[in-house]
């Protein structure tokens, strides 16, 4: 069986960090790199993906461009936390030779796991608006999907775009409903219980032995750690969508649960948060795993050697 692999993403500052960490593990074929609109606009995103492809010198994979906006709601773009390029201003004038392809991410998504039944992984990044809208074309996909990992959500703890909501689920909740409800057999929820605890810092970067690959890092993540620092008295980058790759190559980096999992869609002030039924009070089956707990040590060890590694993929 070969591992295969598909990255959805909304390239974003931390997006672009787990697609580094996917392309120089070598651990899965990657397939393709489907683009989503999120922290910035699907064009945004998919000039990102291609600039971030090209620069680890592996413009061969495919970058196929999916939703542009969410199911029914309006897009909530994010250059606050990610810059209005969405990289922080790193590889801001590179032109890349790069092209996505023609297609359209959720056809891409099932086709692809079609063709290689049993051997696909998606590692969501963003608003999971394209594999809902591939569930929509093919309810089937969760019988021949492999496992699926999304970066989303938050079950015990505080949202970081409301109160109450992770900036993922709460962009596209119904697209967050539609993918807890599906049927998956391995379902993990990479929430911000485990990401804002994964934080990369300057003496991590330090650790880059490639200077191109250091110098894009600091130039990417710099803004991102005076933000952080304000919001959150730490300098560091949390790498949420990094982590939700590596618990695809390496799951023993985190510890999960089965739980019940929701998303609210019809409220006020909750919309996009995700509901972790811990008591079991609804008394519904487990239908997600939940990431309680990471090696943050392993994980950002884990992240350095693998960029450290002389050759993409
Ligand atoms: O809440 C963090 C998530 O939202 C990450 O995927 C980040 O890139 C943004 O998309
Ligand atoms: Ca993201």
């Amino acid at each position: 069986m070969t591992r295969r692999l598909i990255l959805d993403v909304d390239t974003g500052i931390d997006d672009a960090l787990g697609i580094m960490l996917a392309v120089k593990s070598g651990f899965f074929q990657i397939e393709g790199i489907t683009t989503v609109n999120g922290n910035v606009s699907l064009q945004q995103a998919t000039l990102n993906t291609c600039k971030i492809t090209e620069f680890l010198g592996a413009s061969s994979i495919p970058v196929i461009p999916g939703a542009d906006k969410p199911l029914i709601r309006k897009p909530v773009f994010e250059h606050r936390v990610h810059g209005n390029d969405g990289l922080g201003g790193a590889l801001l004038d590179m032109q890349p030779s790069k092209r996505p392809e023609a297609g359209f991410g959720p056809d891409f998504i099932v086709e692809t796991v079609l063709r290689y039944p049993g051997e696909v992984t998606l590692v969501m990044t963003g608003p999971l608006t394209n594999l809902a809208l591939a569930l929509h074309k093919c309810p089937d996909l969760i019988h021949h999907v492999a496992e699926v990992f999304f970066m989303g959500g938050v079950a015990g703890g505080l949202g970081n775009i409301t109160p109450t909501a992770e900036y993922n689920a709460y962009v596209d909740p119904e697209a967050a409903r539609t993918v807890l409800h599906a049927g998956f057999r391995k379902l993990t929820m990479v929430g911000l219980d485990v990401t804002r605890r994964a934080l990369l810092r300057a003496d991590d970067i330090a650790k880059l032995t490639d200077p191109r690959i250091r110098e894009y890092v600091a130039d990417s993540t710099s803004a991102y750690f005076d933000r952080y620092e304000e919001r959150n008295g730490v300098r560091a980058c949390a790498m949420h969508d990094p982590l939700a790759v590596a618990a695809a190559i390496h799951p023993e980096l985190v510890t999960t649960k089965p739980y019940y999992v929701d998303v609210e869609t019809r409220s006020e002030l909750c919309d996009g948060q995700t509901v972790c039924d811990f008591q079991n009070r609804l008394g519904r089956p487990a239908n997600v795993e939940v990431c309680m707990d990471l090696n943050e040590q392993a994980f950002i060890q884990l992240f350095v050697d693998t960029l450290n590694r002389p050759e993409a993929g």
